[in-house]
């Protein structure tokens, strides 16, 4: 699979299938897209703060693709004319021939109108043998553990911009838990609150030692 970083914790996916995680585009401050540019086959949502759905409406209307959401959140998105699939946290689903798992994430959830929007969660994303695990905003828990030991993770995309999610030295212990090929770092430098060094990140995982690749907005990586 081919993943390209959309910059804070959107991701645009290609398997046989263009998936886009996340989806702030235009206020997103990193990106330098306009929504237009992205003709998805499906879109993925860990959760429904404005700085994850973004511009997940506004894409799924133009070009009928379905977004895929935990039920409550899918639920609120039907009301706003949207095509659905509501999951919830263990399920899986396929797109196509992408088979993707709904994990726990740690973290709140509400729509832009600040209706409930069901809990948050990560993504595990498994395509022709491919492991992408996708945090979503979380703090560290203990159930990374459990993801570890269950999947061969080639590439974990942790957040590490703190006061909203986990920081540096918790996304440290995250990816030992985790123990991925290649951890990505997301969810930092898009707002002066979620500042940090990724570098510092990229040195702590040196120790272990576990791979780190920094992804500018626009990068892809080919897993
Ligand atoms: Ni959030
Ligand atoms: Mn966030």
């Amino acid at each position: 699979m081919n993943i390209k970083f959309l910059g804070h914790s959107a991701v645009e996916l290609n398997t046989d299938k263009n998936i886009l995680i996340d989806p702030f585009i235009l206020n997103n401050p990193l990106c330098g897209q306009t929504p237009d540019a992205f003709t998805p086959d499906a879109i993925l949502l860990t959760h429904a703060h404005e700085d994850h759905i973004g511009d997940a409406i506004e894409i799924a209307l133009r070009t009928c693709c379905t977004v895929y959401a935990v039920a409550e959140l899918a639920g609120w998105l039907a009301s706003q004319g949207v095509k659905v699939h509501g999951f919830n946290i263990g399920g899986s689903f396929l797109i196509s021939e992408t088979k993707v798992t709904a994990v726990e994430a740690v973290h709140s959830s509400s729509a832009p109108d600040g209706s409930y929007g069901g809990i948050a969660c990560g993504f595990i994303i498994d395509y022709a043998g491919q492991i992408l695990y996708h945090a979503g905003d979380t703090s560290q828990f203990a159930g990374m553990s459990l993801i570890g030991s269950k999947y061969k993770i080639d590439a974990a995309m942790l957040p590490i911009g703190g006061n909203y999610t986990m920081d540096i030295v918790d996304a440290v212990r995250a990816s030992e838990m985790l123990s991925p090929r290649i951890c990505i770092p997301i969810h930092y430098n898009t707002f002066p609150i979620i500042t940090c060094d990724p570098m510092d990140f990229k040195r702590q995982l040196a120790d272990i030692p576990i791979n780190c690749e920094i992804m500018s907005p626009g990068d892809e990586i080919n897993l």
